[in-house]
């Protein structure tokens, strides 16, 4: 249960520099649908992450490259539709924004104005600061991602906690100062050494979003499937399981198929009666 009272209407934007300011941790998680977009809403989430992961999470792929912009499109625009409270933010699948700053102002915009979203989170620094200043720039907000950014695995070495040596430590902080410097209005930490993110998160005015990154960000995300235990083995490190799911529907699945093959189910008060003249009429002409 939410111990923060909640605003009446949409949470702005400007709300997390403030939750930062007031030391009051934001709660992110990904929402992929309209009913998880509801439940993230109605369990008072302040930012709901139409993640990449879907490629992953829902649509059965094995890494989060293959997602399309149709793909977020539609998984986004339904979320929005049960997540009106929190901020939604959608992820730019890879390649929609990697190509130039019209691309990516064009693919954003389209988040925005067909998903109705309310922003576009980017991964990595590098090239990303200019697509970020010109999104920024179109009006369209930006939520950055450093470290283990997943649609780069396969450069980074595979799925794996990044900024382990003080050199590459430093970089992420002098990434993350330019992040902020080009218009990110909160960043995401993924797979980073605890003192990092907290050295991070302190040079900071805009929140870090943690995942795998240490209790010093100033919020956390999780990933909706993770956190509900809706798949089978084992979890990242950084995961702490809420709920099995996975095994109470599956279970439920169960029950349903025999219920179904022995005759239990439906049973009469899952049907539909008619009027006693109407029967007879009916079967007076059909027999
Ligand atoms: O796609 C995603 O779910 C993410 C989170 C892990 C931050 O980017």
């Amino acid at each position: 249960m939410s111990t923060r009272p909640l605003t009446a209407g949409k949470l702005p934007l400007t709300e997390l520099a403030e939750l930062k300011h007031r030391g009051e941790r934001i709660v992110m998680v990904t929402a992929y649908d309209y009913p998880s977009g509801r439940l993230a809403d109605d369990a008072g989430v302040d930012v709901v992450l139409v993640g990449d992961s879907a490629a992953m999470t829902v649509l059965g792929h094995d890494s989060t490259v293959p997602a399309t912009m149709e793909d977020m499109l539609l998984l986004a625009r339904a979320t929005a539709r049960g997540a009106v409270r929190p901020l939604v933010v959608a992820d730019m699948p890879f390649g929609t924004y990697q190509v130039s700053d019209e691309d990516a102002i064009r693919n954003a915009v389209r988040f925005v104005k067909e998903a109705g979203v309310d922003a576009v989170k980017v991964e990595g620094a590098g090239p990303t600061l200019h697509r970020t200043v010109a999104l920024v720039g179109a009006g369209v907000p930006v939520m950055g991602h450093l470290g283990l950014t997943p649609q780069s695995a396969t450069m980074l070495g595979g799925y794996r906690a990044q900024g382990r040596t003080a050199r590459r430590a430093q970089q992420l902080l002098d990434d993350a100062l330019a992040l902020e410097a080009a218009g990110c209005f909160a960043l995401v930490l993924e797979c980073v050494p605890t003192p990092v993110a907290e050295r991070i998160t302190g040079a900071l005015a805009i929140p870090t979003i943690g995942i795998g990154a240490g209790a010093a960000c100033d919020g956390q995300v999780l990933v909706f499937h993770d956190l509900l235990g809706l798949y089978e083995g084992r979890s990242p490190r950084f995961v702490k399981r809420y709920a099995e799911l996975g095994v109470e529907i599956r279970a439920a699945l169960e029950r349903y198929a025999a219920d179904v093959r022995s005759g239990a189910f439906p049973a009469e008060e899952h049907g539909y009666a008619m009027p006693q003249e109407e029967l007879t009429l009916f079967r007076a002409a059909t027999t």
